[in-house]
């Protein structure tokens, strides 16, 4: 939604109430603070004014709106509030217009006619509901700032996104950054729900799921298309931000990344519907296997994007000051070896400290990669999904020295040109191949971790 429409709408609201327009600090202070600014100190610059003043200013303005609006409003939730009572305030507009003389209306304003509405819909909840379900407690948590800053902006920018692939190797970070970002941006939320998929429950229950969620009084429909058509009316009436983690334990074995299994395949439906139906949410699929439909979906001009995860960088060194680790000169080779990797380096650094007295320079003395069993057994997973194609793609990789191009593998490795081509290109929705692209020439190649597990394990 628009910061000028947003700030017209308040306007006219407590004009409405109050006979009085918003004066030019308060309007001020709602920009800088829609916008997700820190207000006071460059407003009292602007100004020639203190921040304290500033500060008073706020807080009468947020009493204000708490009145207008009949909730708590504060600089923490006042863009959730003013866009959920405008989406209303429009829905309720079009909903009296139509059947009337309304031909104007555009696909995101269906709602209004939507002939699957929940039985009992609930009122606006007053509050924030948050459902975690069985998610994983951080304890420390570490940079990543640029990476909440990007996803923040795609979910409560002004170019809303409605579904977002959170991408990358196991290990990188997925489920920490999510829950992070569920932390900083909660507020602005009507409902925040945290779900893994891990143990590859089918749609039906995962709808049922999050129905339970939403209508804890009323009665679960059995019929999938129903369960779906609520999910998307509550999506479309309440701001909801949905994470399902652990996308990947959807997909087939042994067949090119991201295929569903048998049974699974609504889910793919599902994913569609939202991200091409019109509501106020934003679902986030972790996993370590790009989805198929999100590469089509990204293309089309749907609000859906991709986020693909790459090294902690510097800030991996917290993990093994963490770890109480010595030699601090030699932590970036450490952290360049395992990819700045957050789970490799965490199993590494406990290797490093039980084997060698936490000094990393005697550790990095031996012929590096040294793999933990643990670090191991992180691979097995990707590598047990393998194709055969890909399989032979990774073994002949790992035994050259410099990145190739995808035509050095025809006739290497027993297997027809397309076989090869899907090979690689599935490979790298794996996020198992690094790529470098160097005046159109595309090249390919291991991390050191990767090959020295396909070497040592001789796959
Ligand atoms: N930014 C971070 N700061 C500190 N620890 C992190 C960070 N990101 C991930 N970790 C830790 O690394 C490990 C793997 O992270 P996780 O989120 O489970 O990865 P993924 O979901 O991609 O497999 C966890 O122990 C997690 O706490
Ligand atoms: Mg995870």
């Amino acid at each position: 939604m628009e910061l000028k429409e947003v700030l017209r709408f308040a306007d006219d609201k407590v004009f409405s109430k109050t006979g009085k327009h918003l004066d030019d600090l308060q309007e001020a202070i709602l920009k800088e603070v829609l916008q997700g600014r820190k207000y006071a100190t460059k407003i009292a610059q602007d100004r020639d004014c203190t921040e304290g003043y500033v500060r008073v200013a706020a807080s009468e303005l947020w009493k204000i709106l708490s009145d207008v609006f009949g909730e708590d409003v504060s600089k923490g939730n006042v863009r959730a509030i003013l866009e959920r009572a405008k989406f209303y305030n429009h829905s309720s507009a079009i909903g009296e217009n139509y059947g009337t003389v309304n031909h104007n209306v555009n696909i995101c304003q269906e709602r209004a006619r939507s002939p699957t509405e929940p039985q009992n819909p609930q009122q606006t909840p007053k509050q924030l509901h948050i459902d975690l379900g069985d998610a994983p407690e951080i304890f420390t948590f570490f940079d990543r700032t640029s990476e909440l800053s990007t996803l923040e902006n795609w979910i409560t920018g002004d170019n809303r996104t409605r579904l977002i692939a959170l991408l990358g190797i196991s290990g990188i970070g997925k489920t920490a950054l999510s829950l992070r970002l569920i932390d900083q941006i909660k507020t602005q939320f009507d409902y925040v729900i945290y779900r893994s998929l891990r143990f590859s429950p089918t749609l039906e229950t995962t709808l049922t799921n999050l129905l339970q969620i939403f209508s804890q009084t009323s009665e679960i429909p059995q019929n999938i298309e129903t369960k779906i058509s609520q999910i998307l009316d509550y999506l479309r009436k309440y701001r909801c931000l949905i994470v399902l983690d652990d996308v990947q334990m959807l997909f087939s074995s042994r067949q090119l990344a991201g295929q569903y299994q048998t049974g699974y395949e609504d889910y793919q439906l599902f994913f569609k519907l939202i991200a091409e139906v019109c509501h106020q949410s934003c679902l986030i699929l972790n996993s370590w296997e790009k989805p198929r439909e999100i590469a089509r979906l990204s293309k089309d001009n749907h609000p859906v994007r991709c986020f693909e995860l790459g090294s902690l960088g510097e800030a991996a060194k917290e993990i093994l000051k963490s770890q109480k680790l010595s030699d601090q000169e030699t932590w970036s080779t450490l952290i360049d070896i395992y990819q700045g990797n957050p789970l490799w380096l965490e199993l590494t650094a406990t290797l490093i400290r039980e084997l060698f007295g936490g000094r990393v320079a005697e550790f990095l003395q031996c012929e590096m990669p040294i793999l933990d069993e643990g670090l191991q057994f992180q691979l097995s997973q990707p590598f047990g999904r393998l194709t055969a194609a890909e399989l032979a793609v990774m073994v002949h990789l790992a035994n050259l020295p410099e990145p190739v191009a995808v035509s050095h593998f025809f006739n290497k490795i027993p297997f027809s040109p397309s076989e090869i081509v899907n090979a690689v290109r599935y490979l790298g929705n794996r996020f198992l191949l690094d790529v470098v692209e160097e005046e159109k020439i595309i090249l390919f190649s291991l991390n050191s971790v990767l090959k020295e597990y396909v070497i040592s394990m001789s796959i």
